[in-house]
């Protein structure tokens, strides 16, 4: 009998092309998650989806509908000797702005070298693609070896506010011995990577209101408190000069890292350096007594998204503005809760807010960090299907972003995800002019091919 793992890998060398192509046609949808002007484009990509599960031969196909996006599912259960595999996606990505910045149109994708850039390319469009081909090349040579549950989201992006309730009343739909989620990338184009930790988030928006309307600021200022002074200085005041983070209580419930997994994050092939390189900033900053890694792995950040108050025009105003407003987010780790925060958050305020002004926090999204686990099969599986496709053994990184279906399903589907994707650390993911690395991409599709079928029951993994 042809060996079927040469025959897929085989398949997807002749169809470079076209998976290309395919590639191309979700880029050039435009499901930003975050703007409700984009819904019509969030269900055409749920749909094309659906199409893509169909013809692969997928049965119960379905969308199923939420208070914002569709919830894509899709099975193929033939094997019943095999593991069952819950892949996940997500279809929305990130708004563009600011517009100017792309050298080639956000959902235009275009190819230039070895890149293909347009929105999501990296994050997670790319990805999710990946996913689908690697099946695709198996299911056109003989039929999957697995038993196989798709599950993509629409709101990955805005914090998956509807992805824990349908989990938690589809827990039989969704029911496997592992997920898989490739919503994730590499240290670098020659290091493979498996993610088994990743960072939770709550994120707020505070407002200080000061006077009834804009003032002058030369007729009232020194009488009134400028609520964009007072916004600068109650965010300068939540980190003090070690970079610590001063809310009440923030550090109480965070984990500490145990001396052997600094020393195997010291062993990652990424330095100072690399953190220089890659943001282009004159020098680093962070928390005391931490190298960058243990910094964006494993410790806890606050930061300003976003700042607005006043006069932003080109020129000169003088004005005292009647309100400020800041989008802040905290970065969290094991063991931290999101809500903990929340109130930490508000007893800070409370202390340091002056009286003479009046201020407003609002929780936009809050999902606690997790930490997989590495000893699964599955786990196993991937690292020798990357070792076949880049003849060295993954790196584990505890990386920074957040995904916050991990941790829903180990917690309502008592699963573990193994976390494999292949973007790389230049791909400007949330930023203008992002892109896929195609070479990576098409050893990515060949690594999830090996994937599969070392989860085959009598696989001999190569
Ligand atoms: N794919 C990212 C998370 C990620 C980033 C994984 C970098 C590995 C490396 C994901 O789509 C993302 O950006 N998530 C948001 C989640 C948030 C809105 C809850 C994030 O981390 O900002
Ligand atoms: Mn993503």
């Amino acid at each position: 009998m042809a060996d079927q793992r040469a025959n897929a890998l085989q398949y997807a060398r002749s169809n470079k092309e076209k998976f290309l192509s395919t590639f191309k046609e979700i880029l050039a949808v435009p499901s930003i998650s975050t703007d409700k002007t984009h819904m019509p484009d969030i269900q055409r990509a749920a749909e094309w989806l659906a199409l893509q599960l169909r013809n692969l031969g997928m049965q119960k196909v379905q969308l199923f509908s939420t208070t914002q996006s569709p919830i894509v599912y899709g099975e193929c259960l033939g094997v019943p000797a095999a593991p069952t595999v819950l892949i996940y996606g997500h279809y929305d990505v990130q708004p563009v702005d600011p517009l100017d910045l792309w050298k080639t149109g956000p959902f235009e994708p275009t190819v230039i070298g070895d890149d293909i850039f347009a929105r999501g390319a990296s994050d997670m469009k790319g990805q999710a693609v990946i996913t689908l081909k690697a099946v695709e090349s198996l299911a056109q040579t003989g039929g999957l070896p697995i038993n196989i549950k798709w599950l993509f989201e629409g709101e990955e992006e805005v914090g998956s506010p509807n992805l824990e309730a349908f989990i938690a009343s589809h827990t039989d739909l969704l029911a496997c011995d592992f997920a898989v989620n490739p919503d994730s990338g590499m240290i670098g184009r020659d290091y493979p990577t498996i993610t088994y930790g990743l960072r939770g988030l709550a994120y707020f928006e505070l407002r200080v209101f000061g006077p009834a309307h804009d003032l002058h600021s030369g007729m009232y200022g020194g009488v009134v408190h400028n609520p964009a002074n007072v916004l600068a200085e109650l965010i300068a005041g939540m980190h003090d000069d070690a970079g610590r983070i001063t809310l009440p209580g923030f550090y109480t419930s965070v984990r500490e890292l145990s001396v052997e997994e600094r020393q195997e994050l010291a062993r990652l092939p990424i330095d100072d350096k690399h953190y220089l390189e890659q943001t282009g900033v004159p020098g680093l900053y962070g928390e005391a007594g931490f190298t960058a890694n243990e910094q964006t792995g494993a410790r806890p950040t606050l930061d300003v998204n976003g700042l607005l108050s006043g006069f932003t025009s080109e020129g000169s105003k003088t004005v005292i503005p009647t309100w400020a407003m800041a989008k802040l987010s905290t970065r969290l780790v094991p063991d931290q809760d999101p809500e903990e925060v929340h109130q930490q958050l508000l007893r800070y305020l409370e202390q340091n807010a002056p009286d003479d002004v009046r201020w407003e926090l609002k929780t936009l999204t809050g999902n606690p960090a997790s930490i997989s686990d590495r000893n699964n099969p599955a786990v196993q599986a991937m690292a020798k299907a990357l070792e076949s496709v880049w003849g060295q053994r993954p790196y584990f990184k505890r990386e920074g972003g957040s995904i916050p279906v991990v941790g829903d399903m180990q917690r309502l589907l008592s699963v573990e995800s193994v976390i494999c994707g292949f973007g790389l650390p230049d791909d400007n993911v949330h930023a203008p002019n992002e892109k896929q690395n195609l070479p990576t991409w098409y050893r990515g599709i060949d690594a999830y091919i090996h994937f599969f079928m070392n989860l085959k029951p009598d696989s001999n993994g190569r």
